[in-house]
């Protein structure tokens, strides 16, 4: 019984939310393994729309959900998440939610850092989703971070958020700016406990009794691999391990656990935020692009940067996280263009490159290497199977696959979850 880890093989935005409910309605467990609520899952079932920040997916599919260890947590968005979804007539209750109760949490604080760093950076911002994402990775590594379990023991929770403030305020201090009140963390955090501390578990426990049961577990990434604290676009990505490697550290399993990695991977490629992009179109394609396939930030509303597909980036995401098979999402945004293009090399001073090298300067100097292809005129949207597809569009699915060395295995053809095509199921592997 397979276990499958699905991530985003770009710059995140890839189309994950609708292939990880594909997938999950025929999993028993959905686990989030890293990140926080700067991700946004888009999914659409029947004529509802659900948006999931930091609750897998695989809970509108009435499965087990879990956040891992690896997962930065705020609690206020999280239920806040959670009421909304019970609007919506998904109940999310404890028992079907499961948190890691050693992971850590996102506090007002890091959001306030987040924001006034990024304000600080001017035109050097990263973009970041102003969450706290980063601020809270950093409290962790540094070992000063709350964890949910210390919600449940008023003195240790004091004892941290001491030596917490003892460090930020410091900063804070130093810079002129408002100091953390410590009575109003803690009386929020006191409130908010037993409102989170019903979902808290021992989440490693729990899915190494599921996996020896034979239950089929589905890891769901968040981000992408481009977007990788080490092998992204440095210092212009996030501040988790997107790899598939991570699906096992932050769930608290072996990496023996997962057996198929599958990379979800847009027909062109998109960004959001600040950072390096080879093959971005500033011009009428990347309008184009943009406007067909709706390309909004799902959290932060903010526009996408939209470019050709770039084989490069996928062959190295594809390597350094180990992808079985790709999902190729959104190939109908390409319909009716006279030509499409695909990158296939890079070259920076003088050189050529099959990779992109690590260096920021080198990043930033690249220039994309094309191969041109004969677009099509049909449509593609909502094809249910490969011989709906016009042959120009299955010449540029095979030429992807060549260049990026991996097997297409799923190809979603619209955001409706039926509008998908298989060619291989990863959870049979
Ligand atoms: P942070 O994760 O909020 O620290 O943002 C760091 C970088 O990751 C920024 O460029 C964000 O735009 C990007 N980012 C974070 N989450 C997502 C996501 O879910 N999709 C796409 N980009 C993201």
């Amino acid at each position: 019984m397979a276990n499958v880890a699905v991530i985003g093989s770009q710059w995140g935005d890839e189309g994950k939310g609708k292939v990880v409910d594909w997938l999950a309605s025929r999993a028993d467990i959905v686990v989030r393994f890293q990140g926080g609520h700067n991700a946004g899952h888009t999914l659409v079932v029947g004529n509802q729309t659900y948006k999931l920040s930091l609750v897998p997916s695989g809970v509108v599919r009435g499965k087990t959900s879990i956040i891992g260890n690896g997962v930065v947590v705020d609690p206020w968005a999280l239920l806040g998440e959670i009421e909304s979804l019970r609007k919506k007539g998904v109940d999310v209750a404890p028992g079907m939610l499961k948190v890691a109760e050693n992971c850590a949490l996102i506090l007002p604080l890091h959001g306030r850092i987040d924001r006034a760093r990024e304000e600080a950076r001017g035109a050097a911002k990263l973009g970041t989703t102003g969450r706290g994402i980063g601020p809270a990775y950093e409290d962790k590594v540094a070992r000063r971070a709350v964890r949910l379990c210390d919600l449940a023991d008023r003195k240790a929770l004091e004892e941290k958020l001491d030596h917490l403030l003892f460090h930020h305020n410091a900063l804070l201090r130093g810079l002129g700016a408002e100091e953390v009140d410590r009575a109003e963390l803690l009386a929020g955090l006191v409130e908010v406990a037993p409102r989170i501390l019903p979902y808290a578990d021992s989440v490693w426990r729990y899915l190494d009794g599921e996996r020896r049961a034979g239950k089929r577990i589905l890891f769901e990434g968040a981000q992408g691999i481009m977007l990788d604290v080490d092998h992204g676009t440095y210092p212009y990505v996030t501040s988790s391990n997107t790899v598939a490697g991570m699906a096992a550290v932050g769930s608290g399993l072996g990496p023996g656990a997962i057996d198929y990695v599958l990379g979800i991977t847009k027909a062109y490629t998109t960004r959001v935020g600040s950072g390096p992009f080879p093959s971005e179109q500033d011009n009428e394609i990347g309008q184009i692009l943009g406007e067909r396939g709706r390309e909004f930030g799902t959290v932060t509303g903010r526009k996408r940067r939209c470019g050709w597909f770039d084989a490069v980036i996928v062959r190295q995401s594809a390597r350094v996280a180990g992808l079985d098979g790709i999902a190729l999402t959104k190939l109908d945004v390409l319909d009716g263009l006279a030509e499409v293009k695909v990158c296939v090399g890079y070259t920076y001073e003088g050189r050529s490159y099959d990779y992109l090298p690590a260096s920021m300067a080198a990043q930033a100097g690249v220039r994309p290497v094309y191969e041109t292809f004969e677009g099509w005129r049909e449509s593609t949207r909502g094809a249910r199977s490969w011989a709906d597809l016009p042959a120009t569009a299955i010449k540029y699915i095979r030429r992807i696959e060549e260049l990026i060395g991996v097997p297409v295995t799923l190809l979603s053809t619209s955001p409706e979850r039926d509008d998908t095509i298989l060619v291989h199921d990863p959870f049979a592997d």
